[in-house]
């Protein structure tokens, strides 16, 4: 039974984060290691988590509607997760040998979705794309790879193309320009990495088949977080699916993120067929996973039994027992009525936001399927990067609602958006309806 949420509590101080922040500076550049969840003038330094909530080193608490970036689906320190991990840690926290845990969440996985015959295990939901495009290239011979503009697939030198296009460099809609995100970037990179807009199929067709002979994969997520958080359309996808198998490219899905929309993935949402899936976030239980998995023929490029592989992938601590024991237990709490209990949260999250908005005659939108949620300063159509690119004043806006959020003790991602994750009451729910439906007249 739902308990009634504990009333969160406002920012009372930031002094010891300020001085942490001011500590970090001088060693780290910008006072930080991680690009992605840094916001100005800095975050709150993290003391402890529990449940749905966390604790700062200030004492204040948040809602965390964050997950650190959508992967802690069973909140902070679930006792069950806790434990494996602690029985683990007394036997040993890595080994230069495979262990039985390794096999036990590869079955697992591979078990949920018969897309998903093998599968080899990585660090970082980077290394699991890294690993899925290297396959890709050596299965088909072909150097580049095709990738949705807007969409983020991790720090992989040939993904970083198009993240953060504008309206002054990105080109066409029908032909997106090739826009490397660091500085330096290869030219070569650039070259091998083709660029395509979100849900036009017919766009989409033309760009892959004019650059065929090269391609050696297309990269899908089927509901991008940068792109705005919306579903890709059946027609899309379905057009995708038929046009890769056409022309001998593999159809690799990035379902690092959206792997929590069902029991097997994202891809049995859309009927979909991948030739290789690429995971992370929640099939470690919060510790660091990335994995590539997919058809038995494409991933024997990894075997390297009696032979050099194609690829040799892994590394130190690829599979160590730590990681695969949380990820184990977690998935195992994961079951269909788990994520269907987590959906109807998000429902509940997204009608009431929606009401709340319409109440104060705000103009949003919430994007976002099952327990993810994006919120949009926006009643403007949604529908691809192009059209989710905020203007500087929405911008202003969004950055006041995620800071005016945390002040009242709700964490969310700096473009507003978040998941559910297990803990998580109705209570807790209604409360962050509630905070919005109070901010969104302030903005
Ligand atoms: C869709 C997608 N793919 C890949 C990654 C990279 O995962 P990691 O941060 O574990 O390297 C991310 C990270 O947010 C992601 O959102």
């Amino acid at each position: 039974m739902d308990m009634p949420a504990p009333e969160p509590l406002r920012r009372n101080s930031t002094a010891g984060s300020d001085a942490l922040f001011a500590r970090a500076l001088k060693v780290m550049p910008g006072g930080s290691t991680r690009a992605a969840s840094f916001f100005d003038p800095h975050p709150p330094y993290a003391a402890g988590g529990a449940g749905a909530r966390i604790t700062d080193v200030d004492g204040n608490v948040y809602l965390d509607f964050s997950n650190n970036f959508f992967s802690q689906i069973h909140g902070h320190a679930h006792p069950e997760i806790v434990a494996a991990i602690i029985g683990q840690v007394k036997s040993g926290t890595s080994f230069p040998l495979p262990t039985e845990t390794e096999v036990l969440l590869a079955e697992e996985i591979c078990g949920r979705s018969p897309a998903l015959e093998a599968i080899r295990f990585a660090n970082s939901g980077t290394e699991g794309v890294m690993a899925a495009i290297k396959a890709a290239r050596a299965f088909t011979g072909r150097p580049a790879i095709a990738k949705i503009e807007g969409a983020y697939h991790g720090s992989y030198d040939h993904v970083e193309i198009s993240l953060d296009g504008a309206p002054a460099n990105w080109g066409t809609a029908g032909a997106p320009a090739r826009i490397a995100y660091a500085r330096g970037t290869p030219d070569a990179v650039v070259a091998d990495t083709v660029v395509v807009p979100f849900d036009d199929a017919e766009a989409c067709r033309r760009i892959l088949e004019a650059n065929a002979d090269r391609l050696a994969a297309v990269l899908l997520d089927v509901q991008p977080s940068r792109v705005g958080m919306i579903p890709a359309s059946q027609a899309f996808v379905d057009t995708l699916r038929t046009v890769t198998r056409e022309l001998g490219i593999l159809l690799i899905v990035d379902e690092v993120v959206t792997y929590r929309l069902s029991y097997g993935g994202a891809h049995p949402l859309w009927d979909l067929q991948p030739d290789l899936v690429a995971l992370g976030k929640v099939i470690g239980g919060g510790m660091p996973i990335g994995a590539v998995a997919g058809r038995r023929d494409v991933m024997s490029v990894f075997d390297s039994r009696g032979r050099k592989p194609d690829v040799a992938q892994g590394g130190t601590f690829t599979a160590n027992p730590l990681t695969m024991i949380a990820g184990l237990t977690a998935l195992r709490l994961l079951d269909r009525a788990a994520i269907a209990r987590i959906n109807a949260l998000g429902d509940r999250l997204r009608a009431g936001i929606a009401a709340q908005a319409a109440a104060c005659g705000v103009p949003v939108q919430v994007t976002g399927l099952g327990s993810f949620f994006r919120i949009h300063l926006t009643d403007a159509p949604i529908t691809g990067y192009r059209s989710a690119f905020p203007s500087d004043e929405t911008k202003r806006r969004v950055a006041t609602l995620h800071r005016t959020l945390l002040d009242q003790g709700f964490l969310v991602t700096p473009n507003v958006s978040g998941t559910l994750s297990t803990p998580m009451t109705d209570a807790d729910i209604d409360a962050f309806i509630q905070a919005i439906g109070q901010i969104l007249p302030t903005l």
